[in-house]
């Protein structure tokens, strides 16, 4: 159950008082935020580093990210000084998924893509959630219809954890500025027309118009997520 005034409080404070709060409220408790280097994700990052929060910082490696992505990460770690936990995938998994289905079998079928978001996301997003009591991810409303309708915090009955999405109310805009007035760093393929960004063979740019998450298992008709907010 969420306590009544927590959500409240929440909407009603600025990014860095948001994290903040979270940080007293849960005082003794283990918070975890999982980032993937995404503009939502360095904004939180830059909030955490600027108030000192006691909260861990952790990203999933699967492996397949971009060579830009991989470089953002050094530059943000070295940026803000901040200790970064990295999960990656079990190794005898991937060796049996690959020797099964080749490197590229997530483009063979939903099943097979979602086999390889399991192997390489979900497994180790499970390990990484253990004995936090709240999970801090950078979700905003406006990225998809999945997405609409999520609270800024939220009971996960099956990880019994706090989700908080602190963005969750944000518009993109108010976004690119929180970026542009902290001069956060930032993915440079953003700049190349890749909006949201997830593993080099399953994210492509997108043109003017498109949605933000078209680019997203483009070949795909799904609802375009990975099991992680399912
Ligand atoms: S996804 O489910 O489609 O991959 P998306 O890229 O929109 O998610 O990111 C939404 C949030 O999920 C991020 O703000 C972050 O909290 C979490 N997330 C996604 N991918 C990762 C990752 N590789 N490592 C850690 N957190 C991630
Ligand atoms: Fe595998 Fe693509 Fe999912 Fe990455 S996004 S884990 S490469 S299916």
């Amino acid at each position: 159950m969420v306590p009544a005034n927590l959500e409240k409080e929440l909407l009603s404070r600025s990014l860095p008082e948001r994290i903040q709060f979270i940080a007293d409220y849960f005082a003794g408790e283990k918070i975890v935020f999982s980032t993937s280097f995404g503009q939502e994700d360095q904004a939180i990052t830059q909030a955490i580093a600027s108030i000192k929060a006691n909260i861990e910082i952790f990203t999933l490696d699967t492996g397949r990210q971009f060579q830009e992505s991989y470089e953002l990460m050094d530059l943000t770690i070295k940026k803000y000084g901040i200790s970064l936990q990295t999960f990656f995938p079990n190794t005898s998994a991937v060796e049996a998924l690959v020797a099964e289905k080749g490197f590229n079998s997530f483009y063979t079928s939903i099943e097979n893509r979602k086999e390889c978001c399991f192997v390489r996301k979900m497994e180790p997003l499970n390990r990484a959630l253990q004995g936090a009591k709240v999970w801090i991810t950078g979700l905003r409303a406006e990225q998809s219809d999945n997405r609409a309708d999520m609270p800024i915090v939220e009971w996960d009955e099956n990880r019994q954890l706090f989700k908080i999405n602190p963005l969750i109310d944000w518009s993109f805009s108010q976004l690119e500025n929180y970026l542009q007035e902290h001069k956060i760093p930032q993915n440079p393929l953003h700049k190349k027309g890749f909006i949201s960004i997830g593993c080099a063979p399953c994210t492509r740019a997108i043109s003017e118009g498109e949605h933000p998450r078209a680019g997203r298992w483009w070949w795909e008709n799904s609802q375009k997520e990975c099991g992680l907010h399912a």
